[in-house]
């Protein structure tokens, strides 16, 4: 996808949470439209921050995967613990990548910020193809990430 698809998946992720920026479904909605809009995936959703130095599963589309990762743990963990996006080109190149999809091979993983600044989820989207993600992929994600930091609400309304 090139930078100007991009900034449209900005833009609907931001009518999205103009609807309803409430976690739950504006989290379970973008990660229908991420795995709609971009080719070759098998995995595109959410992992919260819990208090407890892990991350557990929230919204998602793909496969069933695993509930709880420890933070420093996997690309995940890894991206919560650094507070930076991970782009991954082959997970098998990765010491400690969690497979929930054994057939995942590539990876970006984006964290989600609080109003305070905190990591507060993660959004983790997977490939099948090796080296699927560009330096163009992590940038777009990354912005849209930015415009879900500013105007997601924490709370179930
Ligand atoms: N790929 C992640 C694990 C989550 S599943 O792939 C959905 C990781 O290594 O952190």
């Amino acid at each position: 996808m090139s930078e100007k698809d991009y900034e449209i998946l900005r833009q609907q992720v931001m009518a999205l949470a103009e609807e309803n920026a409430c976690f739950i479904p504006l989290m379970s909605n973008v990660s229908a439209l991420v795995m709609e809009s971009m080719k070759d995936l098998n995995w595109a959703g959410f992992y919260l921050t819990t208090g407890s130095e892990e991350l557990v599963l929230g919204p998602f589309q793909g496969k069933v995967a695993c509930i709880r990762i420890k933070k420093g743990h996997g690309v995940c963990g890894t991206a919560y613990e650094k507070d930076q996006q991970v782009l991954v080109k082959n997970v098998h190149d990765f010491p400690g990548h969690i497979a929930c999809d054994a057939a995942s091979l590539s990876e970006v993983v984006t964290p989600i910020h609080n109003a305070s600044g905190l990591v507060r989820a993660v959004l983790d989207i997977d490939s099948p193809m090796e080296a699927r993600f560009t330096e163009t992929d992590a940038a777009g994600l990354q912005k849209v990430c930015d415009t879900l930091s500013q105007m997601i609400r924490w709370e179930v309304e």
